[in-house]
This record gives structure tokens, C-alpha cells and sequence, in this order.
């Protein structure tokens, strides 16, 4: 079993921008679970499907999603074609959020994830990781900010990008997504019993970073 540090939160907490910067200081893998579910979800958009069509969506998971690295940072491939470009915007974020309440899908990303945590010292970012995937996790963080300031994160990282949305709608699909990902039935967001909160919302990087890895074998 490699060292496992779990880091779970609502969609723009700064879960990745975090993550990235432990694993590189204390020399873990990254891994980022959202984008397997983003994975999945450019498949299904590619297909045309809505994310209310439960048994599409089902009927889809066929689809191959694997991870692999190139220099450091986490690939994602949906059946052998790299599509880590793709996965990052507002439209497959919000499929991926539909799409992972459905109990089909997160089975098909389990194994995956437990069985980079089985093999690697890891630090791996979700929504049910310190609750689910990796009950025995060596250390669980669990990283929040208020609405407005994960919604402005979230647009500033939009924005630089060059998609074009407003931060009222960033504002509101957070709203709906935190509902979505809190309420549902099977692993929904919560804190684990165990797992450390970090309130980032009057945090630096730079702190948040230097709070985890003093927690950090
Ligand atoms: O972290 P993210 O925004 O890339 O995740 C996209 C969606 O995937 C998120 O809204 C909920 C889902 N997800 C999940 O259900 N469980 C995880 N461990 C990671 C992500």
C-alpha cells in the first residue's frame, strides 16, 4: 500500500492547484479523480446523450477511460485518445456532475482509483475519497471556500482561458453542482468523520499549502 493522502471539498475549492503543489513538494502522484468523471463525460457529450437519460448514460460506460503521465502531469485517455485538453471546461464540469450521481458510472472509476492508491504514494482529489475510496487514508483534508470566492476562482481560471461566461452563472452552476454532489445517494461530498478542514477562503496558496504538508508524512 502506498502512503495516501485523500483531499475531497466542493468544485472550485482548489483541490488540483493544491494537490499539484503538495505532490510536488513531498514527491506523491497526483491524481485527479474529477477528471475520470470528466473523462466519462466527454464521451457522453460526444455521443450527444443527456445527462438525465440514465440509461444511455449506462449503456455508455463501455467507454475505455485510463490515466497515464507525461512529465508529472496526470493524462487522461478515452479510448486511447488523449482528450486532457478537453476536459476543463464549464459544459463537460457540469455532464460530469449529472452523470456521477448515476451508481453505474462511479462503479466503472473505483478499481481505477484504488488501484493507483494501492501501487503509489499518492495524493488524490474528489468528492468521496477520504469517505469511500480510501476509507484508510494516511491523512484526509477536507478543503472549502465560500461560494462567492470558489466562484470567482473558478471565473478568473474561465476567463484566462478564453471562455466567455459571467460570474452569475459560474455563481449558480456552483450552487446547483454542490446540491447535486452533496445530496446524491451513492458517496455524496461530505467531510469524513476523521478529515481536516481547511477553510480556504482568506488563505493564501502558499498557506493552504504549507497547513497540508505539515499534516504530511
Ligand atoms: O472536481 P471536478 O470539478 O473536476 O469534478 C467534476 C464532477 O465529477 C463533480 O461535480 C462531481 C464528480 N466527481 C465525483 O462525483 N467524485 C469524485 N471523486 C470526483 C468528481
Amino acid at each position: 500500500m502506498g502512503y495516501n493522502v485523500a483531499i475531497d471539498g466542493p468544485a472550485g475549492a482548489g483541490k488540483s492547484t493544491i494537490a499539484k503543489l503538495v505532490a510536488k513538494e513531498k514527491g506523491y502522484i497526483y491524481v485527479d479523480t474529477g477528471a475520470m468523471y470528466r473523462g466519462l463525460a466527454v464521451h457522453f457529450l460526444k455521443k450527444g446523450l443527456s445527462g438525465d437519460d440514465k440509461k444511455a448514460v449506462i449503456d455508455a460506460c463501455d467507454a475505455k477511460v485510463t490515466i497515464g503521465y507525461e512529465n508529472g502531469i496526470q493524462q487522461i485517455y478515452l479510448n486511447g485518445e488523449n482528450i486532457t485538453e478537453q476536459l476543463r471546461t464549464e459544459k463537460v464540469g457540469n455532464m460530469a456532475s449529472k452523470t456521477s450521481v448515476i451508481p453505474e458510472v462511479r462503479a466503472k472509476l473505483l478499481e481505477l482509483q484504488r488501484s493507483l492508491a494501492r501501487e503509489k504514494d499518492v495524493i488524490m482529489d474528489g468528492r468521496d475519497i477520504g469517505t469511500n475510496i480510501l476509507p484508510d487514508a494516511d491523512v484526509k483534508i477536507y478543503l472549502t471556500a465560500s461560494v462567492e470566492t470558489r466562484a470567482k476562482r473558478r471565473y478568473e481560471e474561465l476567463s484566462a482561458k478564453g471562455e466567455h461566461i459571467t460570474l452569475e452563472k459560474i455563481m449558480t452552476d456552483i450552487k446547483e453542482r454542490d446540491h447535486r454532489d452533496m445530496t446524491r445517494e451513492v458517496a455524496p461530498l461530505k467531510q469524513a468523520e476523521d478529515a481536516i478542514l481547511v477553510d480556504s477562503s482568506n488563505m493564501t496558496i502558499d498557506e493552504v499549502v504549507r497547513t497540508i504538508c505539515d499534516h504530511c508524512r
